[in-house]
């Protein structure tokens, strides 16, 4: 086998695979289904504005939008149907152990909620959940507003329909998501339809547009994946992607969390993956969301709301409760879907057939077989130690750039990562084998060692199928297509590779024989890269993004690789190959070192922003005999993202390290008003003097009553006004310890550092927040800390002294893309005597 053919040809091979996965990607869709389209629900619901929680946008203007919508909607709806409204206003708390774990305190949030029900009434329902409300300074179009106008669309479409159905379908329009997951909460545990809930369809967003995934389903409940195998007209779901959510290294969690562990009802989560650059940003606008790609979830949506609210199973749903699915879409054309249990038959009996097949190989003729194993596990050997050395090399090369300032680059052009780590990963593959050629394998015919590299990969990953689904895992599937196809095709070209050796001919058909895994293993990454990417600009200011990325790229090279590995020792020379991926490694790196790529970019077709968090705080601190001993007001800025804020400060001058501010040890969470408790990935923090802030409404924190309680623990009472978003942290004196409280169910759960952090919000009108906490082994003059953050969104207007800077500060800013901006303060109360 020649160099100057057979390295071409593979990358042809990877190139034409890699577009087909793109073409899949990009056939939106069939053209639209529905002759009666209304249009406009999306548009009108953005063009409110920022939907926060509070605010009169929220709580009223989308309210009476989406009532009138409804109430026209029921005019025009058929005899089949009765529709029903309700508004809720729920309150409530609880505590879950997303982030860290804390808790939530919600009053008064709005839910609008819309029963359609076959004329006769109905004992069972699905429901489908989607929120209207959305993070300050974004139109959230994506996130959550175009799930909204699909739910409306669908309403319209079903009440207009004559056919009745045999479930009531309960529309959720949720107020209160983006102050996670409160009005899910206030729904599920107490509206009066909530028991007859036996399903879900929860629709998300984590990126703008594009197709919307099924990334989880369940618990078990395989019926509900059946569902929508029978029913989505243009499926886009994969075991996969719920194995990586659920694993948590996604720093996001939606409603189904909600539905599954206070509601106990199972259900199906989509979101939007597509462009999560802007997700959460003020470029998440109605006209960047395709027609294509609202029709198309309106079409899979409409089918499986159908197919449950026709289906026997959702009323006997215990009955089909039991088991685990394993499915992914193949292409987007169809999905695959069988019980975990086959799965497992399956994946144990191909791992078997492969190590027969491995183990008759090596271990025959019987004289040599000693001989064959020492060769094989030196081949199997061989690999680990090609894989390890690349992970090494490439992991230092990440470490490197991230150490000189420059992570990130391949943000805005991520082929910048394929040539820097991609091609720095091929090398060291490549050259570890071909040493390996040289030296160690001297004297050895190559189509010998052709023929037991291959076997080594087939080795590797029939050992990770058996291991993957002895863990359990479904995602285990991809190993079987890892070992199932290489193993048949290794069958089939085994006569002409024999007698001929590497011909064209036997490259051509091993290609063919490999085009199934190899697709799916090139759509499966291209999946991950799209959802991973945009993450690392919002990953925080701990975690080097190049060493994920690197991490990533590495991996998809082994695995990608592997199967190509046995052409190092079949071609006769490797030289060309490596020059020329080295020279293109070595120009990339200095060009990134160079800083020639930033990773931001303002291109308005496509804006890839840097995230920046801006709130403006007058902080007070007490010592613990109630004295003030410290007091300031500034801009606390926070980078999303790794690089912090050294792209700012060449154009801001006043936001420099001369500002970055310590964590205040001795106050819970730095002694920094955060809306959630994410101190842990934003360690670096910045502090920019500016004038005090007076908030609209402002603070007004009480102690009702301190009590000692019959079982000797010490109840202090509280009342607190206050704007629509507070947090509260707790940090009892060292010795006594927070043993009961009015919050969440009762038993307090700590954060992150062992500290208390309670999320506040209110819709617009709520009463004062009442609530107590209990103390035991307190002595009688206890040193609790209690601080009180308020946070209320707030636009940055002249409002300022430092004028200037501050406008300046935004105009930047606001080019780079602000992600949220608050005002804030924080009080601290210490010394509860009794
Ligand atoms: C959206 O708003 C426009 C302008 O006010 C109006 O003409 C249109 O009917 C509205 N559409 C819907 C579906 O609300
Ligand atoms: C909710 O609002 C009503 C008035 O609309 C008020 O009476 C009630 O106290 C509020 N509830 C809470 C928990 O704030």
């Amino acid at each position: 086998m020649g160099e100057a053919w057979g390295a071409p040809l593979v990358l042809l091979y990877l190139l034409a695979l890699r577009a087909l996965v793109q073409v899949s990607h990009r056939q939106l869709l069939s053209p639209p289904a529905r002759g009666e389209e209304r249009e406009g629900y999306l548009d009108n619901i953005t063009a409110i504005g920022p939907r926060t929680v509070g605010s009169p946008e929220n709580e009223v203007h989308t309210v009476n939008y989406l009532l009138e919508q409804i109430k026209a909607i029921e005019s025009e709806s058929t005899d089949a149907h009765k529709i029903f409204v309700d508004i809720q206003r729920p309150t409530g708390s609880f505590s879950i152990d997303f982030l860290g774990g804390f808790t939530s305190y919600y009053a008064n949030i709005t839910n609008v909620v819309v029963k359609l029900e076959p004329r006769g009434g109905a004992e069972h329902a699905v429901l489908s959940n989607c929120h209207f409300d959305s993070v300050p300074n974004t139109p959230g179009a994506s996130d959550d507003a175009v799930s909204c106008s699909v739910m409306l669309e669908i309403l319209y479409t079903l009440s207009k329909s004559s056919e009745p159905l045999q479930h009531a379908v309960i529309f959720l329009f949720n107020g209160a998501e983006e102050n996670i997951l409160q009005a899910s909460h206030g729904f599920i545990t107490q509206h009066e339809w909530a028991k007859s809930i036996r399903a879900f369809i929860n629709l998300e967003a984590a990126g703008v547009g594009g197709k919307e995934l099924v990334f989880q389903t369940g618990p078990e409940n395989p019926w509900l994946v059946q569902a929508y195998v029978f029913a989505a007209k243009h499926p886009f779901a994969s075991v996969v992607a719920q194995e990586i959510f659920q694993s948590g290294i996604i720093p996001a969690d939606t409603d189904f969390r909600i539905y599954r562990d206070f509601g106990n009802v199972p259900g199906i989560d989509l979101a939007f993956i597509e462009n999560g650059y802007i997700y959460h940003t003020k470029y998440d606008t109605s006209d960047r969301i395709l027609t294509d790609s609202i029709q198309r979830a309106g079409d899979n949506i409409l089918a499986v709301l159908k197919y449950l609210a026709t289906s026997d199973m959702l009323a006997k749903s215990f009955e089909y409760r039991h088991g685990n699915v394993v499915f992914f879409d193949v292409l987007g054309l169809f999905v695959l879907a069988y019980p975990a249990r086959i799965g497992t038959i399956m994946n144990y009996v191909i791992a078997a057939i492969a190590f027969l097949y491995l183990g008759k190989k090596v271990l025959q003729p019987k004289n040599r077989a000693i001989n064959n194993l020492k060769k094989f596990f030196a081949a199997f050997g061989l690999m680990l130690l090609s894989w390890i050395s690349t992970l090494v090399t490439v992991l230092i090369v990440a470490v490197f750039i991230s150490l000189i300032g420059r992570s990130l680059s391949w943000y805005t052009h991520f082929y910048v990562s394929v040539f820097l780590y991609g091609s720095a990963a091929v090398v060291k593959l490549i050259l570890v084998h071909t040493l390996a050629k040289k030296f160690y394998y001297k004297n050895t015919n190559d189509q010998y060692l052709g023929d037991v590299f291959f076997d080594a990969s087939l080795m590797v990953w029939s050992v990770v199928l058996a291991m993957i689904t002895r863990i359990g895992l479904c995602s285990a599937f991809i190993c079987t297509l890892w070992v199932a196809f290489p193993l048949l095709t290794k069958l089939m070209t085994h006569e002409e590779f024999r007698q001929k050796g590497a011909t064209m001919k036997f490259v051509v058909m091993y290609m063919l024989g490999m085009f199934v895994p190899y697709l799916y293993m090139m759509y499966l990454s291209w999946t991950v890269f799209e959802m991973f990417t945009p993450i690392m600009g919002r990953s925080g200011s701990e975690i080097p993004p190049d060493v994920v990325l690197a991490g990533f790229i590495v991996a998809s090279t082994m695995i990608l690789s592997s199967y190509f590995i046995n052409f190092i020792y079949l071609v006769k020379s490797t030289k060309t190959t490596l020059i020329t991926l080295t020279t293109v490694f070595v120009v990339t790196l200095i060009l990134v070192c160079s800083g020639i790529f930033f990773p931001y970019s303002s291109d308005a077709a496509n804006p890839k922003p840097k995230r920046v968090f801006l709130q403006h705080a007058n902080r007070r601190f007490h010592d613990l005999d109630g004295n003030l001993v410290k007091s300031d007001s500034g801009i606390w800025i926070n980078g999303f993202d790794y690089n912090g804020i050294s792209h700012i400060t060449p154009l801001v001058p006043e936001i420099n390290d001369t500002i970055r501010t310590p964590c205040e040890e001795r106050a819970p969470f730095c002694g920094l008003p955060w809306i959630l408790p994410v101190h842990f990935m934003f360690r670096k923090n910045w502090y920019l003097p500016a004038s005090e802030i007076f908030p609209a409404s402002p603070i007004h924190f009480k102690v009702l009553t301190k009590e000692l309680t019959p079982w000797n623990s010490l109840r202090l009472s509280f009342e607190v006004s206050g704007p629509s978003h507070m947090s509260l942290y707790i940090r009892p004196h060292e010795g006594s310890a927070l043993s009961t409280w009015s919050l969440g169910d009762g038993t307090p759960v700590a954060s992150v550092g062992g500290d208390y952090f309670v999320f506040y919000s209110r819709g617009l009108q709520a009463s004062p927040w009442h609530f107590w906490i209990e103390l035991t082994k307190f002595d009688y003059c206890d040193h609790t800390k209690l601080v009180v953050s308020i946070l209320k969104p707030v636009s940055f207007d002249a409002q300022h002294e430092h004028e200037s800077v501050i406008a300046h500060l935004y105009q930047i800013v606001s080019d780079m893309k602000v992600q949220f901006v608050y005002d804030a303060i924080i009080i601290l109360t210490i010394n509860l005597c009794y």
